[in-house]
């Protein structure tokens, strides 16, 4: 059994999705006291911006013609591949960032989707495998809201894990970390702080969960 994290806040010890993460991490460890954890912190250590399109450009070039910089971007998106292939569970821990999704997240995305194994109509090697997805965001997006439907990160996320890549996907919000921040969010206080202790309990419960539904992926 082997978990794999993957964070991309870039506010380092003050991070929110961090936070929930571990509680996550920490339910699963619980059960499962000597598996390992291979950890990936992309906002810490982001992925070179122009791998991406390196990885791409290979399309287009037979294996001899490709550059250095193509080659190594190839070897990347294959690293990454294995990363996930490999890891029995998943934890990805991703913010909303200016209305969307990490763009430390999306290059990982993009990244592992140039990779053979994951190309559309293969084999699906990620299907059934148990994943978390916790996200923060600093205001509150819900119906009603005045920006209900501006989040534009969680439906992406969601698309591509459970979706596209067929991950069995739990998921964790939490809203308005920015109470305490920005003082125009003063009056939700308290219902900042409901909100942050029912996400903290989803946490622990998704932690709880993945370690069950660890055993029941086929592999
Ligand atoms: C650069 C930046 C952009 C942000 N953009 C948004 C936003 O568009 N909407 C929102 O609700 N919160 C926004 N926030 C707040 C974050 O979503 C919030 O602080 C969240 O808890 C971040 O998670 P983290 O602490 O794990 O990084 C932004 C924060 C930063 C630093």
């Amino acid at each position: 059994m082997s978990l794999l994290r993957l964070d991309t806040s870039i506010l380092g010890p003050r991070s929110s999705t961090a936070l929930l993460a571990d509680l996550v991490e920490q339910e699963w460890r619980a059960a499962t006291p000597d598996a390992p954890v291979v950890r990936r912190h992309l906002g810490e250590s982001p992925l070179p911006p122009t791998a991406w399109a390196a990885a791409v450009a290979t399309r287009f070039a037979p294996p001899d013609r490709h550059t250095p910089e193509q080659r190594d971007a190839l070897a990347l998106a294959s690293a990454l591949t294995d990363e996930l292939i490999a890891a029995d569970a998943v934890v990805v821990a991703a913010p909303l960032y200016n209305f969307g999704v990490s763009q430390h997240l999306k290059t990982w995305v993009d990244l592992v989707l140039t990779d053979p194994r994951m190309a559309p109509g293969g084999r699906k090697p990620l299907t059934g495998k148990p994943a978390v997805l916790v996200t923060a965001r600093g205001g509150a997006y819900g119906p009603g809201t005045p920006r209900d439907g501006w989040d534009h990160a969680i439906g992406w996320m969601r698309r591509m894990f459970s979706d596209v890549w067929e991950l069995r996907l739990d998921v964790v919000e939490r809203e308005l970390t920015l109470v305490g921040v920005d003082p125009a969010l003063d009056r939700f206080t308290e219902l900042a702080a409901r909100t942050r202790i029912a996400a903290e309990e989803r946490a622990r419960a998704a932690g709880r969960n993945l370690a069950l539904r660890e055993g029941a992926f086929p592999g």
